[in-house]
């Protein structure tokens, strides 16, 4: 196992301050480092996490990002004195300003990063953390994690885009049952809701996570890429829409794919018949 910290890396990747990174076998754990704040999203860490997303996004070391949080907390959500009471006496250029940062790393960013990403949640999510959470492409949670859309608790609506968020996710029955009373759920109750893939163990979260992590790094990359955003385009196109865009994205991966995994796999199957596409993946060279 290699694993490095982001100190040793520092020349090559940003942050070490409210966002650690650690690379090990692949994997990029990113994890928003404000544990004596319940790493609560403050302006500095969407900062933080816009610079070390750009540069995982080059960095070879990263087949996989895991976004998680230090501590016993994934994240209290926003920061309610440096993103809320500060920014309130900022003039609006400067307000605007960090409400777009924050927006780039949380969504903009991450709902279509060109590698799979896995939101680990090792403890409580709150309100805006719902936004990061959704946005990574798949979530594994600890049981014992504790979700929440507290909003409603202290004179707000989940605004950013967390309603938008729950909603691509959730059934409308229990995103306005939890919009509307603030309650609290688990990791089980979370999963059971979609709101994550599963939930497991709290000492275990972090092996499945990783075991996930190592089937997506098994697959050809090109094409996940391709995969997962065209997931997430046609989902607001009509049929005739998708229709073409997938054609068209489809035909844009195999031109870019170095390893022509399509060819690879019609010669192992209907050749060599050394595979059975149902059941696995095609033998990847390298
Ligand atoms: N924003 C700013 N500071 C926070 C936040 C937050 N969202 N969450 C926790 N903190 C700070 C606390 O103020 C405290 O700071 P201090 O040591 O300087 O007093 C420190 O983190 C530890 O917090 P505690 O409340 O003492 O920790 P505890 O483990 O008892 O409780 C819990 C954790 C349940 C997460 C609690 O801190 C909490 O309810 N936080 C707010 C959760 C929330 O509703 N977030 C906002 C959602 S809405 C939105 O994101 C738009």
């Amino acid at each position: 196992m290699t694993t490095k910290s982001v100190e040793a890396e520092s020349a090559q990747i940003p942050g070490g301050n409210t966002v650690l990174v650690e690379f090990e076998d692949g994997i990029a754990w990113v994890t928003m480092n404000r544990p004596e704040k319940r790493n609560a999203m403050s302006p500095m860490l969407a900062a933080e996490m816009v610079q070390v997303m750009n540069a995982l996004e080059i960095d070879t070391r990263c087949k996989v990002l895991v976004l998680t949080g230090a501590g016993n907390s994934f994240s209290a959500g926003m920061d309610l004195k440096e993103f809320f009471r500060q920014t309130d006496q900022m003039s609006p250029p400067e307000r605007e300003q960090i409400v777009r940062t924050n927006a780039q790393w949380q969504w903009r960013q991450l709902m279509f990063y060109p590698k799979p990403t896995i939101a680990m949640v090792n403890g409580w999510c709150f309100g805006g953390a719902f936004t990061p959470l959704v946005s990574c492409d798949l979530a594994i949670a600890a049981e014992e994690a504790t979700f929440g859309l507290s909003e409603i608790n202290w004179g707000i609506i989940p605004a950013g885009v967390v309603t938008k968020a729950v909603a691509q996710v959730m059934s409308q029955r229990d995103a306005l049952y939890y919009i509307m009373t603030g309650e609290t759920f688990d990791g089980r109750k979370a999963a059971a809701m979609n709101l994550v893939n599963e939930a497991v163990p709290l000492t275990d979260l972090r092996r499945r996570t990783r075991e996930l992590a190592m089937t997506l790094i098994g697959k050809n990359p090109t094409v996940l890429r391709a995969a997962k955003t065209a997931y997430r385009r046609v989902r607001d196109m009509s049929y005739d829409d998708a229709n073409d865009y997938l054609m068209a994205k489809n035909d844009q991966a195999r031109l870019f794919d170095p390893e022509q995994g399509r060819e690879q796999g019609l010669r192992q199957f209907l050749d060599e018949k050394s595979f059975r596409p149902g059941l696995g993946g095609y033998k990847r060279d390298g």
